[in-house]
């Protein structure tokens, strides 16, 4: 590919599901004109409660699928691919990979001030260890603690997102998070889901900790990585152009995707293509 095609190929974003939906959301305010392919491994979701052999191999065949509609940069919007299969998706890769842990630790870094950091996922991304190996790696000094929250998944797919079962939800987990460490200043979204349920989140947390608590959220934090290194590789096309994007999705099984599609995009989708991995 020439220099020029390159540029004007699509990114790539994948995810076990339809969550992924919420970096798209992120990045086509970040990069309004640049085009996307997504796709959203629903016959397999989820990816939250499977080994990581198994994150890794499901993981690695939706890249291959991106790589061979010649994508020019992948994303794994997925947190729990991020946290178990970023060595072997690089590796596989001859286009940049972004993942969700290094974006969203690096703004945690960034932000908080007390230097005590919580982070909320999947049971699959809290069990990697994956955001402490990043945080560690880039200041050894942090407070970090982590805790699996299941249930937001459930609650942000049937659109419970701020109401009282959210917040008693939001209670039960973040209450074990801030026993563990009060001074948690700074909460990394670990998961697709969870900027649905931002709202209840930090109002809960706030009201645990009796201070501020400035919630990451990590689809936002991937949108800028993907300006950054589309930008520094010149491989960004021109922003400035006027017409927004294309945006194709793909999923590997079509149950209920159009209701919940528009929920994790914000906006009304024109349709998936079903296909086979
Ligand atoms: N996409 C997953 C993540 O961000 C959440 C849903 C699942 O468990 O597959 O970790």
């Amino acid at each position: 590919m020439g220099q020029d095609t390159t540029r004007r190929a699509p990114i790539g974003v994948f995810d076990s599901g339809v969550g992924g939906l919420t970096v798209v959301r992120a990045l086509r305010s970040a990069l309004p004109g640049e085009d996307i392919v997504y796709l959203g491994d629903t016959a397999r979701v989820p990816y939250g409660s499977k080994s990581p052999r198994t994150v890794e191999r499901y993981s690695l065949a939706c890249q291959q699928f991106l790589l061979d509609r010649g994508v020019k940069l992948v994303m794994i919007a997925c947190n729990t691919a991020s946290a178990n299969a970023l060595p072997a998706l690089t590796s596989a890769s001859p286009v940049p990979v972004i993942g969700a842990v290094l974006p969203g630790a690096s703004t945690a870094l960034a932000t908080t001030v007390a230097r005590h950091v919580g982070v909320i996922g999947t049971l699959g991304t809290v069990r990697s260890n994956a955001y402490a190996h990043a945080i560690f790696a880039r200041d050894p000094g942090v407070v970090l603690s982590s805790l699996a929250c299941p249930l937001f998944v459930p609650l942000a797919e049937e659109g419970w997102v701020d109401d009282e079962i959210a917040e008693l939800v939001a209670r039960r987990y973040l209450v074990q998070l801030f026993a563990k460490d009060p001074a948690i200043d700074t909460l990394v979204l670990g998961c697709t889901h969870y900027p649905l349920l931002r709202d209840v989140i930090a109002r809960v947390a706030r009201s645990l900790a009796h201070h501020e608590v400035f919630v990451v959220d990590s689809a936002r934090a991937m949108a800028d990585s993907a300006r950054e290194v589309l930008g520094s590789s010149l491989l960004s096309i021109d922003n400035r152009r006027t017409a927004p994007g294309r945006l194709d999705c793909f999923a590997t099984d079509t149950s209920r995707l159009d209701e919940l599609a528009t929920r994790f995009l914000g906006e009304p989708i024109t349709g998936f293509e079903l296909v086979d991995l």
